[in-house]
């Protein structure tokens, strides 16, 4: 397992000329500091082996004063005060953001293996739009895993909106004899206690969709928050490089990664 750390090592996913990135990281992880948009084009062809991400989702309402309240206003109940920071890049408009996820979409389809699976959380409202810019990007849609949250605010007359989905796909063709065995289509998790993101997502939930990834293989999140899927790709067994562009979040979820990994090893001493 290489240490994605170290400058040399880090040119095995990233075009020399570009570096340095600011970086942070440690055995078998490294978390980059920037935007995706330019990051991506930084990636030599076909380094990853999946590319499981979160991407802002710039929804939390239909009309643009809705869309443009802090993501803390939107997506949390939290008083501001004791809430996690806020996030950049949630407040596109909906033609803006369909076309700004399939620009990056198509970078990072290039950056991973032929057959690589590709997993990103949506809401109901975006859900259209994601899986426009997935195939206009290249990918193969192949489907829709629920998350189901357990819990949610009861609307009279309507139904609960208590799920988020995971859509996935493939560059290329995915045959059925890479070693991963049959995955479930539903995921039960409640939102974690204590988080870190505003918009966390659970750690076992992470830990059981990377599995989607080949055994060993290298994990990409181009929007890594909190840094769960580089986390739980660890956890697991994989290599993992997230990116992630807010400086709270760049600083917090690499201290989170480098905390857990750090009590994970003292345990099993
Ligand atoms: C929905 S959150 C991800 C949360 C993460 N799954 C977790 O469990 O902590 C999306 C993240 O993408 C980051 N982001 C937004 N635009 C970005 C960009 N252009 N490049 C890199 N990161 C970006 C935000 O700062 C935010 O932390």
């Amino acid at each position: 397992m290489m240490s994605l750390n170290q400058k040399n090592e880090l040119a095995q996913v990233v075009e020399e000329s570009t570096l340095p990135i600011e970086h942070n990281g440690g055995d078998g992880w490294t978390i980059l500091h920037g935007d995706t948009l330019q990051i991506i084009r930084a990636f030599k062809t076909q380094v990853f082996d999946a590319l499981i991400t979160d991407p802002p989702y710039a929804s939390g309402g239909w009309k643009p004063a809705e869309k443009n309240r802090t993501t803390t206003q939107k997506y949390s109940s939290m008083d501001p005060k004791n809430a996690p920071p806020d996030f950049d890049g949630d407040n596109r408009d909906q033609r803006s953001w369909t076309r700004w996820m399939a620009e990056w979409l198509y970078d990072a389809r290039k950056a991973c293996k032929p057959g690589a699976p590709v997993c990103l959380f949506i809401d109901w409202r975006q859900y259209p739009s994601i899986t426009d810019a997935l195939q206009w990007a290249g990918w193969i849609w192949r489907g829709c895993v629920v998350w189901d949250k357990m819990t949610s605010r009861p609307q009279k007359g309507r139904f609960r909106q208590q799920s988020e989905y995971v859509v996935w796909g493939s560059n290329g063709p995915m045959p059925v004899s890479r070693p991963v065995g049959c995955l479930p289509g539903v995921f039960r998790y409640a939102n974690p206690q204590n988080r870190t993101h505003v918009t966390e997502k659970p750690l076992q939930l992470m830990r059981d969709l990377v599995k989607i990834c080949v055994p060993g293989g290298r994990i990409l999140d181009p929007f890594c928050g909190a840094g769960t899927t580089v986390l739980a790709a660890r956890l697991e067994g994989y290599e993992a490089v997230g990116i992630e562009v807010t400086d709270a979040y760049y600083k917090l979820g690499s201290d989170r990664v480098r905390f857990a990994l750090e009590a994970q090893s003292e345990t099993a001493k």
